[in-house]
């Protein structure tokens, strides 16, 4: 059953004490309420990463060729998501946590090529329990800072006590090269003390049109050598 609303229908519920009772606006990690609602994240984040595995794994056993790198998984910290609801404005209540934030729990994919991404993106839409419900598209259109990749915000169903929860995932979609230029670019701004120059800032959005560059090179290469798999 598709119901992003049954969340908030369930979790305005008052019952028993395994039931999630939740009309709080307080939003606090020792909180037994944050913890239980963050479980569910879990929950649904790890059964999309054993999802992606499986299909990372059934590709190479049928085509002998990586469809997948490599996949990884975060939930956002506590602090994080209150900067963001604070940022956007949003009160800190749960409704707008599971309403208004897509983020909570994130999975990056990284792939060979942007072929790839396009095939897995297809997969994924195709998955049992999923549903695809806002996609951007930072390939065709990457943002100004030159980052490039493919985001989606899905909806992964799962069962708690005995209630189907939608709860959102967002999955970004990455070639090897956009992760390369994505990771350092991160660094290089968010995690560094100095503040990057404009003109190396200038720099990095050119290396990105670089790395664009090469990634479509290459994947013409690979066009010529080999016929394309397509798993659907
Ligand atoms: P936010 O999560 O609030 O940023 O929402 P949004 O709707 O603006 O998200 P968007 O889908 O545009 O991008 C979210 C994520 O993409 C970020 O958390 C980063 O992981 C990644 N991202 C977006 N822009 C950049 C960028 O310029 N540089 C790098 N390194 N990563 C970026
Ligand atoms: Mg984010």
């Amino acid at each position: 059953m598709w119901k992003g609303k049954i969340v908030i229908d369930f979790l305005k519920r008052k019952e028993s004490n395994e039931q999630l009772q939740i009309n709080s606006l307080s939003v606090i990690n020792d909180d037994k309420q944050y913890q239980n609602v963050i479980n569910i994240y879990k929950l649904a984040l790890e059964e999309v990463v054993d999802n992606l595995t499986e299909v990372k794994q059934k590709y190479y056993d049928i085509f002998k060729d990586n469809l997948i790198n490599n996949i990884v998984y975060r939930i956002k910290t506590p602090e994080s998501i209150i900067n963001k609801m604070k940022k956007k404005g949003y009160d800190l209540n749960y409704e707008n946590l599971f309403t208004k934030i897509n983020d909570i729990a994130g999975v990056r994919v990284v792939c060979p090529l942007k072929d790839n991404i396009y095939t897995l993106i297809r997969i994924i839409e195709k998955l049992p329990g999923i549903k695809v419900i806002k996609r951007k598209d930072y390939i065709t259109k990457p943002k100004k800072s030159g980052y490039s990749g493919y985001h989606l915000i899905i909806e992964k169903v799962v069962v708690v006590n005995n209630r189907e929860l939608a709860i959102k995932i967002e999955i970004q979609l990455r070639t090897m090269a956009m992760d390369f230029w994505s990771t350092n670019e991160h660094s290089l701004k968010y995690k560094t003390k100095k503040k990057l120059s404009k003109s190396d800032s200038r720099r990095l959005t050119l290396y990105a049109k670089v790395l664009n560059y090469i990634d479509n090179k290459i994947a013409k290469i690979y066009s010529k050598q080999l016929p394309h798999n397509q798993l659907c």
